[in-house]
């Protein structure tokens, strides 16, 4: 995608150095932040300098290849496998990190002993990670634009664009394929609160890409629906269960019932990468918490240029935060994947949902 009309991608491997879009200094300034080591890159994801499924999914295949050219042969084996579970540790939600080490710790347990080989294999597992996410997302635009007709208004929730994967996005891909064949949407962004991650970043990606479009309050998405301006909604899945339940950005579940009360299609847009075969129902998957602080405080610039964080909590109040939430199947209209239009179901979800590794079946 272009920033400024220049092509990037949101993460890559310069070297043994992973590249990043530091996304939390967006939308006021456009930054390259480097990881030059895997405790760094772990840091990154920790701290949310990249966010989103498959960008943190590509971000640790990087990571895994990373430690693997930096390692020792004397401890090649024994450091790869620390950077693994340090990587790991960093978010517990989204299954497209644990597809992205898995896929490169593979092809490094597949060369043996051979150490050349086996940083060789990773590297090119890591690009190969990197490469089936953006292309599974420009898929996900191509099969899900036709669903978005002239003059519709289309509800979104956090970001689940070329920021959140490596290219293109899930949500926003078929937003984006649609805008450019001519199609004319308005779309409704969600602030997304603690995080902002709508109104900070989903704003700046539609306005590089020039598609209209309104930030709202988190509250205010079931006014807009009742007032006839959604005609449907569109958000992404941090980690789909086999039953098609789906975990998505907190709030997405309101929104996805008040959709369903105003009958409006509701659809996920998720890459196959973020469906877990081990994860028989949406209550099974693990829900991150983060600091209390995200709530309690919020950050932006001053009118003067100067990067300032206020608190809008009483000082003595404690904060809960929770940053995803489950929505039933039951509320899906579909599961948008590389391959089309899956029923949100035990039957949609067994006929495309795969594990990284050599090719299965
Ligand atoms: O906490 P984040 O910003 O990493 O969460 C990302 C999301 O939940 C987005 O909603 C997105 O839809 C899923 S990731 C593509």
């Amino acid at each position: 995608m272009n920033i400024d009309g220049v092509p990037y991608r949101t993460v890559w491997l310069d070297g043994s150095t992973v590249k990043l879009i530091d996304q939390p200094l967006l939308p006021h300034t456009f930054a390259i932040h480097d990881a030059p080591t895997p405790a760094a890159t772990a840091d990154a994801i920790r701290t949310m300098v990249v966010r989103g499924a498959g960008a943190i999914g590509a971000t640790g295949a990087f990571g895994i290849a990373q430690a693997a050219l930096l390692a020792r042969d004397a401890d090649f084996h024994a450091e790869v496998a620390q950077a693994a579970s340090l990587l790991a540790a960093t978010r517990p939600t989204a299954q497209n990190l644990f597809y992205g080490i898995r896929a490169v710790m593979h092809a490094i347990e597949a060369q043996g002993d051979d150490l050349s080989a086996a940083r060789q294999a990773a590297v090119a597992a890591a690009q190969e990670v990197a490469d089936d996410d953006a292309a599974c997302c420009e898929a996900i635009g191509r099969h899900g634009a036709p669903l978005l007709e002239d003059g519709m208004g289309v509800g979104t929730h956090c970001n689940a664009g070329w920021l959140a994967f490596v290219d293109w996005g899930s949500a926003l891909s078929p937003i984006y394929a649609a805008h450019r064949g001519g199609t004319r949407l308005h779309v409704w962004v969600d602030e997304t609160r603690p995080r902002s991650q709508g109104a900070r970043l989903t704003a700046f990606e539609l306005g590089q890409e020039g598609v209209p479009h309104s930030v709202i309050a988190d509250n205010s998405m079931g006014a807009w629906m009742r007032r006839g301006q959604v005609q449907a909604v569109i958000v992404g899945s941090d980690r789909i269960a086999a039953n098609g339940d789906v975990a998505n950005k907190i709030g997405t579940y309101a929104v996805a019932t008040m959709a369903a009360a105003n009958g409006i299609p509701f659809y996920v847009a998720a890459p196959t990468t973020t469906i877990d075969p081990d994860c028989p129902h949406g209550d099974d998957i693990p829900i991150e918490e983060r600091g209390e602080d995200e709530v309690a405080w919020t950050w932006g610039w001053s009118d003067e240029g100067r990067f300032l964080r206020v608190r809008t909590t009483p000082a003595h109040s404690r904060c809960r935060n929770l940053a995803f939430d489950v929505t039933p199947a039951a509320l899906v209209r579909g599961i948008l994947t590389e391959h089309g239009l899956v029923p949100a179901s035990p039957e949609g979800m067994a006929r495309v949902m795969r594990r990284p590794g050599p090719p299965q079946g």
